[in-house]
């Protein structure tokens, strides 16, 4: 005889074929991604167009890019607007770095410049490497190595090594955490002045573009060095014309913006300023850490100016739910050329629009409706998007099923995901079913899981790219995909064109391979019946990082949050259950309600302590790290200042934290149980 879990399985597993393969629209998703829907000619087209000129956010090549954006979505059928925005950015308009070695040696100002490789017409509109939102400043002091700017780099510095940080100019690499979390850090820990560069042992080698993927010596990696999110003179409304603004002493107050000066630098600039230091040489690295005897003196002008940003939105009005929203984003505006960041990924929008043309064209109709963003300035903060969902905020929490990212869609081979775990299983299925671009004699999926058991998804706690606001904000459901992960020539001059055609995507099949699985993922989300989310991911997810917060000591009781995570999981197995066979419109509305609001519950009003913006306890930014995707961001920083303090009301405000956790893991379990208490 059977046991009854093993007849259960049966009946989920044929209820799950069914499920898909059911679905009226299935034969369309299934042509959606035929070779015949493909096209690598045309991503290549509308890559080498939007990478033509340099485009950062609010130049007007940015603005022609957009219109090309426009452009295509409008030949595609789709419904197209252009939403603007006016927000605060900075341009560099003065920059110098001048070194003494000694005393008695002459001053040496250094290079700042990257060396052309090619002969693109528009190489003089590439603007000078800056930081953005850097402060503007004259600074001088010894040089002090500080490998990554880590908080624990500087704490070796400091009770290791006997470093005094304090007035001197920090130099510190690129590659472990956010580049505006090593200036802060920096700054904490007493220095004047920051230099950022590019470290040969990470991004560079002994060839470089265009002979190899690698960052030729002079190559520097821009960047944003703020640390919030969207418009810095409109936290948490949107930069309507005529709004209501901060005035620029009230930006440098609130905690985001830098205190001290930055600069990034290329590896051949660094080197010189790190012959000039001597003193102890860490474990395990290779450069004496100082202070000197080399001095820098750092100088750098911004200007602030109010620009306008424009994000592109093309919508497919859904046929029976169109006040459900499946919304699909990439960013526009890049540092430079853009080829892998993000412009890899507007091909990947551009592609997917063209080919729901072609579906539309042999009479698919989505069920829920779908929305193309083409967001600008995310280089900046993300603002393009966090002002939009600032803006639209409560249509969202609403209305939006999911948010589905692509950034740096392509900069090599290997697929890799990040979303919120309800997602999880509509993933691998989509990865099933397309094949992966570098091997003919399998799919996505098998080259993704390799000879593992499973594959790992990772989470979107972090603020890397447009998800942020949608997850962290309001609480929307999201998945981030990219096939190559980080690559060495990232936000500099040689993200270019011919850098994607030679190393990158030299056929363009990795693009297409990814508008056919990203795209499969939005098929699901606005077509099938009843939402592909399964909550039991969710739980378990849960459980490996509540486990994690176990072995705290400090009489820490974590068992509030494992009780409230075993309720969700049997609340996940109920509606699981309830799906199956359900019938009627409203019922099965019902349902899907349930299962969209669900992650709306994991957000707190009042949000993350000191950093109400972040609404979401379950994914959010370490304070010390805002590319760090941590789980329970609370709790973290609750532990990380408990750490500092030891003090016994520093250890209960971590177990007040986790008992927030708990309560909005409670109110996830009620929504999908859908009970009144
Ligand atoms: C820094 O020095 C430059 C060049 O000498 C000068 O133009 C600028 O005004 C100075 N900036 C500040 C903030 O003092
Ligand atoms: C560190 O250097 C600063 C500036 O030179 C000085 O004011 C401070 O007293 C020094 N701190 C220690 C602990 O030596
Ligand atoms: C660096 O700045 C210091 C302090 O303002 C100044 O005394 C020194 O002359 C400057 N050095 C160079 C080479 O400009
Ligand atoms: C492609 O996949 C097959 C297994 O299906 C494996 O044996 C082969 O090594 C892979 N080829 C490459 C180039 O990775
Ligand atoms: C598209 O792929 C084919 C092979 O499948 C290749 O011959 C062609 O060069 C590719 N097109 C581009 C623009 O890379």
């Amino acid at each position: 005889m059977m046991s009854s879990t093993a007849l259960a399985f049966i009946i989920a597993a044929l209820s799950y074929v069914f499920f898909f393969s059911s679905s009226p629209k299935h034969h369309y998703h299934e042509l959606f991604i035929s070779a015949s829907f493909s096209d690598n000619a045309s991503v290549a087209l509308n890559l080498r167009t939007l990478t033509r000129r340099p485009h950062v956010a609010g130049t007007a090549a940015n603005a022609e890019a957009a219109e090309y954006v426009r452009s295509v979505f409008t030949s595609s059928s789709l419904k197209s607007h252009v939403v603007a925005y006016q927000v605060s950015l900075t341009y560099p308009v003065h920059r110098s770095l001048v070194l003494t070695p000694t005393e008695s040696a002459n001053p040496i100002t250094l290079e700042l410049e990257q060396e052309r490789v090619g002969d693109s017409p528009y190489a003089d509109e590439v603007m000078p490497t800056f930081h953005g939102y850097a402060k503007s400043g004259n600074v001088s002091g010894p040089v002090v190595y500080a490998n990554y700017g880590r908080v624990e780099d500087f704490v070796r510095l400091k009770k290791e090594m006997g470093v005094n940080v304090s007035g001197a100019v920090v130099v510190a690499r690129y590659g472990q955490i956010y580049r505006g979390d090593i200036v802060q850090n920096a700054y904490e820990a007493g220095a004047v002045g920051v230099v950022i560069y590019t470290d040969k042992r990470d991004y560079g080698g002994d060839e470089w573009f265009p002979e190899s993927r690698r960052m030729p010596p002079s190559g520097v990696q821009v960047g944003t060095v703020y640390n919030g999110l969207g418009d810095p003179t409109t936290p948490g409304w949107a930069s309507v014309e005529g709004c209501e603004r901060l005035s620029n002493e009230a930006v440098e107050l609130s905690g985001d913006a830098p205190l001290i000066p930055s600069l990034p630098v290329s590896a051949a600039d660094a080197e010189v300023i790190l012959k000039t230091v001597v003193g102890d040489v860490a474990d395990g690295d290779v450069y004496p850490v100082g202070p000197g005897p080399g001095i820098l003196n750092l100088s750098y002008t911004g200007e602030t100016v109010i620009a306008k940003i424009e994000n592109v939105i093309g919508v497919i009005q859904g046929e029976e739910e169109p006040d459900r929203y499946v919304i699909l984003g990439n960013h526009r505006d890049a540092w430079t050329y853009g080829a892998v960041d993000p412009n890899s990924g507007t091909a990947v929008i551009l592609e997917i629009a063209q080919r729901l043309d072609k579906l539309q064209k042999r009479g698919w109709k989505p069920r829920r409706t779908i929305i193309l963003c083409n967001w600008d300035a995310e280089e900046y903060a993300l603002t393009g998007s966090t002002e939009w969902v600032e803006e639209n905020r409560e249509m969202l929490s609403s209305r939006a099923v999911a948010y589905m990212n692509v950034d740096c869609a392509v900069s090599g081979p290997g697929f890799d995901a990040s979303a919120t775990p309800q997602l999880d299983e509509l993933i691998k299925l989509a990865a099933q079913e397309v094949q992966d671009p570098d091997n003919a004699t399998q799919t996505i999926y098998d080259s993704w899981i390799g000879s593992r058991n499973s594959v790992e998804i990772g989470r979107l706690g972090g603020t890397g790219s447009d998800y942020a606001s949608f997850v962290q904000h309001v609480g929307v459901s999201a998945v981030d995909m990219r096939f190559g992960g980080g690559y060495p020539v990232y936000h500099s001059i040689y993200d270019d064109f011919t850098w994607m055609e030679k190393f990158g995507d030299p056929m363009f099949h990795r693009h297409v391979a990814m508008a056919s699985v990203f795209g499969l993922v939005a098929l699901r989300l606005a077509d099938e019946e009843v939402l592909p989310f399964n909550y039991i991911t969710y739980a378990s997810e849960l459980k490996k990082s509540a486990e994690d917060l176990e072995k705290l000591g400090h009489s820490i009781d974590v068992s509030p949050l494992i009780k409230s995570i075993e309720d969700l999981s049997t609340a996940a197995q109920g509606i699981n259950k309830e799906k199956e066979g359900i019938k009627g419109a409203l019922k099965v509305r019902e349902i899907n309600d349930r299962l969209m609001m669900a992650e709306r519950a994991m957000t707190d009003r009042d949000g993350l302590s000191e950093r109400p913006w972040y609404k979401h306890l379950v994914y959010g930014p370490s304070k010390y790290d805002d590319y760090g995707s941590k789980s329970f961001p609370g709790v973290d920083d609750a532990i990380e200042n408990a750490k500092k303090l030891d003090t016994k009301a520093s250890w209960e405000n971590v177990q007040h934290h986790i008992w927030r956790v708990s309560r909005a893991i409670r109110q996830a379990s009620l929504v999908l149980k859908g009970q009144l208490r």
